[in-house]
């Protein structure tokens, strides 16, 4: 099996470096991206040793300067993250960023190495004429559009979440996901798309199996470090 990509993002939740090192012990974790906040990304960093990437959940778009609680990309940099996620619907929603400040984040997040996590996914439909997923392909791909303008789409990976599904425990469907990844790689020409939305232990094999799948961008799931390994290790016996 291709090697399925679990990407943590912990929110605004301290959860504990100790239970991680516990549970990963000296094995192997490359294919694992954790995003804790900010004060907890030196401590992360030490994750590294297990092939860990470090993750940020959030990048100014400016250089430096008279930003209060902004971050750059400079700074991320420093601290040793490799990707950082942008545009996600909760900062859309608690911070209303916007589509072209999202943009800026992607290129400054380029110009300085790091790999950014562009999220998109669309409200549940109410157009009664429209399937949920002909209209969320359309969205998504309206999203993706304004967002990845100007921008060298091979240095960036997109996080498909239908805004419905996250933190609710409504995952979409098999088939939803599938034509709606398809999309995004067909049009928006992505080569790397996650799933994010409750993703978890009861839906996890059959996500991993849909074949344009190539990880998970996770919630909830991932304050669970035993979780995460227990998923990671099961996908790999197959
Ligand atoms: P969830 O969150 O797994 O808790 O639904 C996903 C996300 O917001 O990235």
């Amino acid at each position: 099996m291709k090697k399925f990509i679990f990407a943590c993002n912990f929110k605004m939740n301290n959860v504990s470096i100790e239970e991680y090192k516990r549970v990963m012990g000296e094995d192997d974790y490359s294919n694992v991206i954790l995003c804790p906040n900010f004060c907890q990304l030196y401590q992360y960093a030490e994750l590294k040793k297990n092939g860990v990437f470090l993750g940020a959940q959030n990048v100014s778009e400016y250089n430096n300067g008279a930003y209060t609680g902004e971050t750059s990309a400079d700074m991320l940099k420093n601290a040793g993250v490799d990707f950082c996620i942008v545009g996600h619907s909760e900062r859309k929603k608690y911070n209303f960023e916007t589509l072209s400040q999202t943009n800026l984040k992607i290129k400054k997040l380029i110009e300085f190495g790091i790999t950014p996590i562009v999220c998109v996914g669309e409200e549940l439909c109410n157009n009664e004429t429209m399937s949920q997923t002909e209209y969320a392909k359309r969205y998504v791909l309206v999203e993706l559009k304004e967002i990845l303008q100007d921008i060298d789409i091979s240095k960036v990976i997109v996080a498909y979440e239908p805004i419905w599904a996250i933190g609710t425990g409504k995952v979409a469907g098999i088939e939803h996901i599938k034509e709606v990844i398809d999309a995004i790689k067909k049009y928006a020409e992505v080569e790397f798309v996650l799933y994010g939305g409750s993703f978890g232990e009861s839906n996890f094999e059959q996500i991993a199996a849909i074949d344009c799948v190539d990880g998970a961008l996770i919630g909830g799931a991932s304050l669970k470090p035993e979780l995460i390994c227990k998923m990671k290790k099961k996908l790999e016996e197959k």
